[in-house]
């Protein structure tokens, strides 16, 4: 096997060994196929192509001390991916089918997951897209499930290192009744912010809401937090896709002893807090250094020493922890690969 240097990956796509696929067709799912093969063929006026009728999920899977492989909270991106569906008129993918697809794809790509020392994972990218002609404005009848996975290292290349985000307000990610709170086909609408961000020297966009530009709503591929004292804060949005990984740590900051609120965060009040963050699958927790927000000549600034704030480590520590297997599951987040 080539080598790989796990402990150097970047976020980014590795071809591994196998990839699984599931066909909807004549009204049903097919059985689960295994191939090997990269690509595929579709029909040009396949609706995914021109409408963007396509979804997606991302969840990893983590080597632990004892070898083992444990998938983290699968019957929640199930969920999601269900809810995806619903969202953009796709036939739902029953949990089961889910589940059999990703355990079966991280099996088949066993030798791909990092070892735990590497502080690396397996990213799982499942994929369900409208493969069907049509060329009014409408659903597709067929529609293909893929999972792939590549090994992968941190999102934004500084770690667990608190980076600068921006706010740019000439640009809006999601539309406060549109899909900003599904995981589809959309994300185009943040390439260009997300260029200038960085050309700018920002790991990120921090979007804020687009109907009044008053509320903070999410970074591009990363939900937001923040704390102060002992609370845990995160937006209250229509237009933000709902994070497991938000979700998650608002489980663990109560278990600390926290208060979590969900509500409207006025972009003001991010001033009053003591650490901010991202949060996300790919992301973990990213700790943010400062917030600009360019056009109105603000900076919020939550890190001048280039460390973590305490609690942003303590939450990012515990949710390794419980992925990796070095603490116990209490909340019955993982799935071993057996
Ligand atoms: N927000 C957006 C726009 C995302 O793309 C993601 C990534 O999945 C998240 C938030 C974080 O969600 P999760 O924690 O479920 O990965
Ligand atoms: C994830 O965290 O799984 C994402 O999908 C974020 C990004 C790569 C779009």
């Amino acid at each position: 096997m080539e080598s790989i240097d796990w402990s150097n990956l970047s976020f980014g796509y590795m071809p591994t060994d196998y990839n699984v696929r599931c066909i909807y067709k004549d009204g049903k799912w097919g059985d689960i196929t295994v191939t090997s093969s990269q690509t595929f063929e579709i029909h040009m006026a396949a609706t995914c192509l021109h409408y963007g009728q396509e979804a997606f999920e991302g969840m990893k899977a983590f080597r632990g001390k004892d070898g083992k492989i444990r998938i983290f909270r699968m019957d929640e991106n199930a969920a999601r991916l269900q809810s995806s569906c619903r969202g953009i008129m796709m036939p739902e993918l029953p949990t089961e089918k889910f589940n059999e697809a990703i355990l079966t794809v991280v099996k088949k790509n066993e030798r791909f997951v990092p070892p735990y020392e590497s502080g690396a994972s397996l990213y799982i990218r499942p994929l369900l897209i409208g493969t069907s002609a049509q060329v009014g404005v409408k659903p597709a009848k067929e529609y293909l499930f893929i999972v792939f996975v590549s090994p992968v290292g941190p999102y934004f290349k500084e770690g667990f290192k608190p980076t600068p985000m921006a706010i740019l307000r000439q640009y809006d990610r999601a539309a406060p009744l549109g899909t900003g709170r599904y995981k589809v086909g959309d994300y185009a609408a943040s390439l260009v912010a997300g260029e200038k961000a960085h050309e700018l020297g920002y790991s990120a966009v921090l979007y804020l809401d687009a109907k009044e530009k008053k509320y903070i709503d999410e970074c591009g591929p990363a939900n937001f937090f923040g704390i102060r004292g002992n609370s845990y804060i995160t937006p209250k949005s229509t237009s933000i896709l709902p994070s497991i990984t938000n979700k998650s740590l608002m489980q663990l900051a109560e278990d600390m002893g926290m208060t979590v609120e969900v509500r409207q965060i006025p972009e003001d009040e991010i001033g009053t807090f003591d650490e901010a963050g991202a949060c996300g699958t790919a992301a973990v927790i990213s700790p943010i250094a400062r917030i600009d927000d360019l056009d109105e000549n603000k900076s919020y600034i939550f890190s001048k020493d280039g460390k973590p704030g305490p609690i942003c480590e303590k939450l990012y520590n515990k949710l390794r922890a419980i992925q990796y297997g070095d603490e116990p599951d209490t909340h019955k987040w993982i799935t071993i690969v057996e």
